[in-house]
């Protein structure tokens, strides 16, 4: 299996280029099926994710034409199936804003009940409550969700947990549900707002996306569009802390500053340089990174996936820090591992009390989930020797040519697939 090997110690400099967000373009991509004219995607993220999702709606009947490298055509009239199969959910839990892009176009749609995952049990009440608030039958059986309108009917729907994918699945049935719905205590992070932009730009009428209360007032008939996805707030949030982790000097270029600023606050508080361009953001790493806490919130708070990688470079900062983690129910699975490079972190319930230490060395590490592998890397970049991460097949579900973008800056890692190839980057590195 393929894996990264890591030589730790170099500061990272220089420029990055951030992508598009993959969890906008999961819910774009899914929502573009919506209309039967073509409707071209910029700025899609090329990760396993996105794959999977365009083979899943290629899967039902729609015609998808990858048009360059971040570029993708979707034709939804051709869709012949509202069933969905198995083997993507299985893939990707995101698979399930189908079930709100069919339900909203044709009036049903089955996927497959998506399991829990690595950082959580992730139920989907929120998103059945919506469907039948709207007037839809839901019918789980067999590992199916099934659901079925003669139509779909607005309605005053509150959610009772801030939930992305409930929001974005809500928006997409109720745009051409008739009348009008009220979604309240909706999530607001950036790419709701870019999904709701883009249903926006196919016709929709969709008001208030960004804040806790989303009015939509139902179409008939969407239009094809061309619509370019917004940057990565968590990739640019990944580069910015491994800056940090190594002491270095980066430029994250094409993103939205303002997406950053919890990610920028905190890395502030623990002495680093960040300087806000337009479409830029620098951030100048400090010799003695200081400890702060950090709590995990929906936007704008502090995002859950980034409290992998703030933890791991708190884990290397002078003092004791405290992180908790509001969202998810497991999403410590990387402290076992960043322990074996002598990280001293003890985690109590959905709380990690984090000492310091003033080094790390490498070790052999396994990724437990994507944004816990990402954060693995960032330890091994700062860590002293060589580390080697498996099951980096997590990390290629959301970043796109990672590795590359690190060797761009200075950082020494390989992607190697046998030891033949790790002993070939051993001798090479010296
Ligand atoms: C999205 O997941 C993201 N995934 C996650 O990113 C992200 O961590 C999460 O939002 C929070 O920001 C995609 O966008 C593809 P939620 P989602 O519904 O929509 C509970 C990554 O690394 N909940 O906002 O599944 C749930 O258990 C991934 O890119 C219910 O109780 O998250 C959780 O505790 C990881 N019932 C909380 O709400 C529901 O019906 C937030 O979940 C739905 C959610």
């Amino acid at each position: 299996m393929e894996q990264y090997v890591v030589k730790g110690g170099t500061p990272l400099k220089g420029e990055v280029s951030i992508g598009g967000a993959k969890n906008a373009a999961l819910g774009i991509l899914a929502a573009a099926i919506m209309t039967d004219e073509t409707v071209t995607i910029e700025n899609v993220p090329n990760v396993r994710d996105t794959k999977v999702l365009l083979q899943a709606i290629e899967g039902i009947g729609a015609k998808v034409k990858r048009v360059y490298n971040n570029s993708v055509q979707i034709n939804g009239g051709s869709i012949c199936d509202i069933n969905v199969d198995y083997e993507y959910i299985k893939k990707i839990r995101a698979s399930y804003y189908l079930l709100g892009a069919l339900l909203g176009k044709y009036k049903e749609s089955q996927v497959a009940l998506p399991g829990g995952c690595n950082i959580g049990s992730r139920p989907i009440d929120q998103h059945i409550k919506g469907f039948k608030a709207l007037g839809a039958e839901v019918d789980i059986s067999y590992g199916m969700i099934h659901t079925k309108a003669d139509k779909l009917v607005g309605s005053h729907i509150y959610f009772d947990v801030v939930s992305v994918g409930a929001t974005i699945n809500l928006m997409m049935a109720a745009c051409m549900a008739e009348g009008n719905t009220i979604l309240e205590n909706a999530a607001k992070e950036p790419h709701i707002v870019d999904v709701a932009n883009f249903l926006n730009a196919m016709g929709a009428n969709i008001k208030g996306a960004g804040t806790d209360v989303i009015r939509i007032k139902g179409v008939s008939r969407l239009h094809g569009c061309t619509y370019s996805i917004i940057p990565d707030q968590i990739e640019a949030g990944t580069f910015m802390f491994a800056a940090a982790a190594t002491h270095g000097d980066v430029i994250v270029k094409d993103v939205i500053p303002k997406h950053l600023e919890s990610i920028s606050a905190k890395l502030i508080e623990m002495g680093c340089t960040v300087i806000e361009g337009d479409d830029c953001v620098r951030v100048i790493g400090t010799d003695e990174l200081k400890c702060t806490n950090v709590k995990t919130l929906p936007y704008p708070g502090f995002p859950t996936d980034m409290q992998p990688q703030i933890s791991v470079v708190l884990a290397m900062s002078e003092g004791s820090s405290i992180v908790t983690e509001s969202i998810f129910e497991n999403r410590f699975k990387y402290v076992d591992e960043i322990s074996r490079m002598g990280a001293n972190v003890k985690v109590e319930g959905n709380t990690a009390y984090i000492e310091g230490v003033s080094r790390f060395t490498g070790a052999q590490l396994s990724a437990p989930d994507l944004r816990a592998g990402a954060a693995l890397v960032i330890a091994a970049l700062a860590a002293d020797g060589i580390s080697q991460i498996e099951d980096i097949e997590y990390i290629q579900r959301g970043y796109e040519d990672f590795e590359g973008k690190i060797r761009g800056l200075g950082g020494i890692i390989e992607k190697v697939d046998s030891d033949r190839e790790i002993q070939k980057f051993k001798l090479k590195i010296g």
